[in-house]
């Protein structure tokens, strides 16, 4: 018999990933000064390809300064971010792994504290006193919750403009050498919030009906889709359910993901929650696996691909999702910081690998020695 399903490739376009293992974005606050990555990024990204994992993302990655998560992000606004990220990418992939890059737009949640400052939203005093151009803007002026100031709502050229910067940055993306595009579409971020019902209350294009308010994710994908190249994949990652009542829900997924496919996006990636305050830890039950309902519902109702995400702890149980239909790859997020070599033990787990042929040469052939 064959490898486990973790480990069989997965081709998507032209980029065949060695097997169904991706670590998830996941922000670092700790890029150089002007959102650049540094040796930090390195490390931390570099370190997932020696620990065997398919497809490593970048975290979240701003199209606009004042558009950043935390006011440390990563970012690819401009061309002097390309380079470093592009070292990053060599590293990567002279290890054997794909590299995918997360682009995000923070709308009304832009500007917020690493959690080890207390992962709190900065207000507009402190923001201002960085001296960079913050702004918060989103579908309506409706805020994201009692910490967050009220955001602008965009006009039609506000709207304009945010899609000519992902489609900007998308082609940065290209020219860093990633093989991998993932849209953050998902937590209340800015496309989030223009599907959101409780944020979205405009009553142009951009929104009242659910078609109008998926309006503007479809218009970037598409835009995005038109630059980023024919071979490489496109995934988004959405909140499968924003966690509010009356909200976005699943029913809206699949009928979001049918549309997304369309437009040419390969796999939607399924996270929940976040859309204010009160849903930052996600009013869905949490536990083992929690989120891989929402991916087995939209890959088998919008027959796409997708991935799952959320409390995926071990080998056995990722193959297992894999086995019953829940996924088509793996997304690992936590589970990857505590153990880098996630992926190496997901194998031995499964009983594969255990002559450590996937791992480093530099280290495999005396592991495979040890008594
Ligand atoms: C995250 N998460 C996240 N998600 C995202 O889409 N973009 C991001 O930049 C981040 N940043 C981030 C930072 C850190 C430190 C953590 C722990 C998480 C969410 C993450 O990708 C993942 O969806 C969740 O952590 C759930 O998966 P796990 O951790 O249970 O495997």
């Amino acid at each position: 018999h064959g490898p486990p399903r973790l480990f069989t490739p997965l081709t998507v376009r032209d980029v065949t990933l060695k097997n169904r293992v991706v670590v998830s974005p996941m922000c670092q606050h700790s890029a150089e000064p002007g959102g650049v990555a540094g040796a930090w990024h390195l490390v931390h990204l570099g370190k997932f390809a020696l620990g065997g994992a398919g497809l490593i993302f970048v975290e979240s990655t701003a199209v606009e300064p004042g558009a950043r998560i935390g006011i440390r992000d990563v970012g690819l606004w401009s061309d002097a971010q390309v380079a470093p990220f592009k070292s990053i990418v060599d590293f990567v992939h002279a290890n054997g792994a794909a590299i995918g890059v997360q682009l995000a737009h923070a709308g009304r949640k832009a500007g917020s504290q690493a959690l080890w400052e207390g992962g709190r939203a900065l207000t507009v005093e402190q923001l201002r006193a960085t001296g960079e151009p913050w702004r918060r803007v989103g579908p309506s002026a409706v805020a994201a919750g009692p910490e967050w100031s009220v955001p602008d709502a965009l006009d039609r050229e506000g709207i304009a403009e945010i899609r000519r910067m992902f489609a900007a940055a998308a082609e940065r993306a290209d020219r860093a050498g990633f093989d991998v595009l993932e849209l953050h579409f998902g937590h209340g971020y800015l496309v989030a919030s223009f599907l959101s019902p409780h944020a979205n209350l405009r009553d142009d294009a951009y929104g009242g009906s659910r078609e109008n308010r998926m309006r503007l994710a479809i218009e970037i994908a598409r835009d995005v889709r038109a630059v980023w190249p024919e071979g490489k994949p496109l995934f988004v990652r959405i909140s499968a359910v924003d966690g509010t009542a009356d909200g976005w829900g699943l029913d809206d997924s699949v009928v979001l993901a049918r549309e997304l496919k369309a437009v040419g996006v390969d796999v939607i990636d399924c996270s929940s929650g976040g859309l204010s305050d009160e849903t930052r830890n996600m009013n869905v039950p949490r536990g083992l696996g929690f989120q891989v309902p929402f991916s087995e519902r939209i890959r088998r109702e919008a027959e796409v691909m997708t991935q799952a995400v959320g409390v995926i702890l071990d080998g056995p149980q990722a193959e297992s999702i894999l086995e019953e239909g829940g996924a088509d790859l793996i997304a690992v997020g936590r589970q990857a910081l505590y153990d880098p070599y996630w992926a190496h033990h997901a194998a031995h787990a499964l009983g594969y690998d255990l002559g450590f042929e996937g791992w480093p040469v530099q280290h495999g052939p005396w592991l495979a020695k040890r008594a």
